[in-house]
């Protein structure tokens, strides 16, 4: 049996997990924790915890006698620009501090099992931008890139030095509509539905054309659960995998929302953090999480756009506008 603690369970991709997760696995055996106050989602309890607090994590892992952690709290790419050195400490010593505790947990009962997210962050301006391979040159130049490849390096050598068994995934932009954008370049493609459901113009702040990786919700959660599922034998990869879902930029995001809602328009105001998109990966090749773990994405921009305008509606009306009756 497996107790699971999701750490950073308020923010995008926890709040999706934990109820996940919990349908898995029993909502009795998942832990939602973050730093700010209790929202549970599926799992039966919650424990407010800041990652940087390593004696609470021991403290913590030993009282629920946890197997696995999911460690996702993070400052994303454009908010890390605006306070480099609180997103430094915060994504790195957060990262250490669980790999710590798994290598320590391995002293008293079983090591823990370990995901932590990378991105596509983690590649730069002189990376091949189609179809980027598993391993080519890595140069980010954002200090959410940086930690990202710092990051993946320690994944890997807590894997070889210590055994630990750690997973990751290079996550595309990940597009929900559960909570609102959070902070990451590739936001604009969340951003951009609630002014559509506004009925307003969304004054976008990437180039019409610029390309980004993006996964859906569904197929983002799916990656990570057939990851951490796999055998440990079957896994190549301890640093992350390239995972791919599917391609666009603002401009053919914003077509197919025109052939649903008609009305909408978009404009272009392009800001600091086009620099950073333009240094990202177009396209990304996942051959190796196919082989190794059977990954393959299933969703397509239609149905994307058409299950987020139907879905914002009823999880964020008062974000756009909408009042519900009493
Ligand atoms: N979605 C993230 C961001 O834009 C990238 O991992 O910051």
């Amino acid at each position: 049996m497996e107790r699971i603690l999701v750490i950073g369970a308020n923010g995008q991709i926890g709040s999706e997990l934990v109820d996940a997760l919990a349908a898995k696995h029993g909502a009795e055996n998942v832990i939602a924790a973050d730093i700010g106050p209790r929202s549970l989602y599926g799992a039966k309890m919650y424990e407010v915890i800041d990652v940087l607090n390593a004696e609470r994590l021991i403290a913590i892992a030993e009282q629920y006698q946890i197997t696995q952690v999911y460690q996702l709290a993070a400052l994303l790419s454009a908010t890390a620009e605006q306070a480099p050195l609180k997103a430094w400490t915060l994504n790195m010593d957060g990262l250490l501090n669980i790999l710590e505790l798994a290598r320590l947990r391995g002293e008293v009962s079983k090591p823990l099992k370990v995901f932590w997210p990378s991105s596509i962050a983690a590649f730069g301006p002189n990376t091949p931008s189609q179809d980027t391979p598993q391993f080519t040159v890595m140069d980010p130049s954002t200090i959410y890139g940086i930690s990202k490849l710092a990051g993946e390096r320690l994944c890997e050598y807590y894997f070889k030095k210590y055994g630990i068994d750690v997973r990751s995934i290079r996550y595309p932009g990940i597009i929900s509509y559960k909570s609102p954008p959070g902070g990451g370049t590739t936001d604009y493609a969340i951003a951009i539905f609630y002014a559509a459901l506004r009925g307003e113009s969304y004054p976008c702040f990437l180039e019409a054309e610029t390309t980004l990786p993006m996964i859906y919700m569904p197929d983002a959660i799916r990656a990570t659960i057939l990851l951490m599922d796999a055998p440990a034998d079957k896994l190549s990869i301890r640093s992350s995998y390239n995972v791919a879902g599917l391609s666009f930029n603002p401009q053919e995001l914003a077509l197919v929302i025109k052939q649903n809602l008609p009305g909408f328009d978009i404009h272009y105001v392009p800001d600091s953090r086009q620099a950073i998109a333009a240094s990202w990966p177009q396209s990304m090749d996942d051959t190796i999480a196919r082989n190794d773990w059977g990954w393959k994405a299933e969703i397509d921009l239609q149905y994307l756009v058409i299950d987020m305008l139907r879905n914002l509606k009823i999880s964020q009306p008062s974000q756009i506008g909408l009042t519900i009756a009493a």
